[in-house]
């Protein structure tokens, strides 16, 4: 299986709005990350709209033809409301605070499991391939079976802040992770701090891996190397592990 790179364009439009006007051209951005080999664009509104903006999603909808995944929190009926209207290929159901600074923990699925329940069915009606936003935790990685969901979207944030001093312990959550998502049925997204230094083993890992979305680190090794090139360099790491 070839997994998939998306591209978190939101550092690019809070960089936009940092001086306002339209410098760099968020919706130029979108369709350069395809053309440069992106396998998809993910954006991450949140309810100030202080990175993308909620019109930014619509505009990106019409031009983009690689896979376009919507991240956020479903607790925001604006967010439902835009999502349900744009139909991206996927959503991703994130628990994360309006004010927050970035995604921090994922779904408590067993205590929320009726809630996330009613939300995927809600998006799956609408033909969107819904996501959930977990820990590597075997527990919660089986009640979100139990919620409908197509996907767990891993989170990565520990992965990555102990890769560099114990890469084998790591990993060690996330492989067992993944095996009792597929065992449950689930495909498999990641994504949080995936950078160039931890994705190919990541993915070399994690089986069954169907798709990693990444920001950050990729918009911020684009100011050394240049979009295409990073955008590149992410595709083989992703493949050449
Ligand atoms: N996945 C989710 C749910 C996120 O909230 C974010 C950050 O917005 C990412 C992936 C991407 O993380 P990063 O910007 O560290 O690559």
């Amino acid at each position: 299986m070839q997994t998939k790179l998306s591209v978190n364009i939101n550092k690019i439009a809070t960089l936009r709005n940092s001086r306002g006007g339209s410098r760099p051209n968020v919706l130029q951005a979108a369709i350069d990350c395809q053309r440069f080999g992106a396998d998809g664009i993910t954006v991450h509104p949140r309810p100030d709209e202080r990175h993308i903006r909620y019109s930014d999603v619509r505009e990106i909808n019409g031009i983009i033809t690689t896979e376009f995944n919507i991240e956020g929190n479903p607790r925001e009926d604006k967010f439902v409301q835009l999502v349900l209207e744009v139909k991206p290929a996927q959503v991703t159901l994130v628990p994360d605070d309006p004010g927050q600074l970035t995604s921090n923990h994922g779904w408590d699925t067993i205590r929320e499991q009726r809630y996330l329940r009613d939300m995927s069915e809600v998006f799956s009606k609408a033909g969107i391939r819904v996501s959930i936003f977990t820990d590597p935790v075997t527990s919660i990685i089986e009640a979100a079976a139990d919620t409908g969901t197509n996907r767990i979207e891993l989170y990565t944030e520990s992965y990555a802040q102990h890769y560099h001093t114990n890469r084998e312990a790591a990993i060690a959550n996330y492989v067992t992770a993944a095996q009792t998502a597929t065992r449950c049925g689930l495909g498999i997204n990641a994504g949080h701090d995936l950078d160039l230094d931890n994705l190919g083993y990541f993915a070399r890992m994690v089986h069954g891996l169907e798709e990693v979305s990444i920001g950050h680190a990729l918009i911020a090794d684009a100011l050394y190397y240049g979009l295409e090139n990073t955008i590149q360099m992410y595709q083989r790491a992703l493949r050449n592990h």
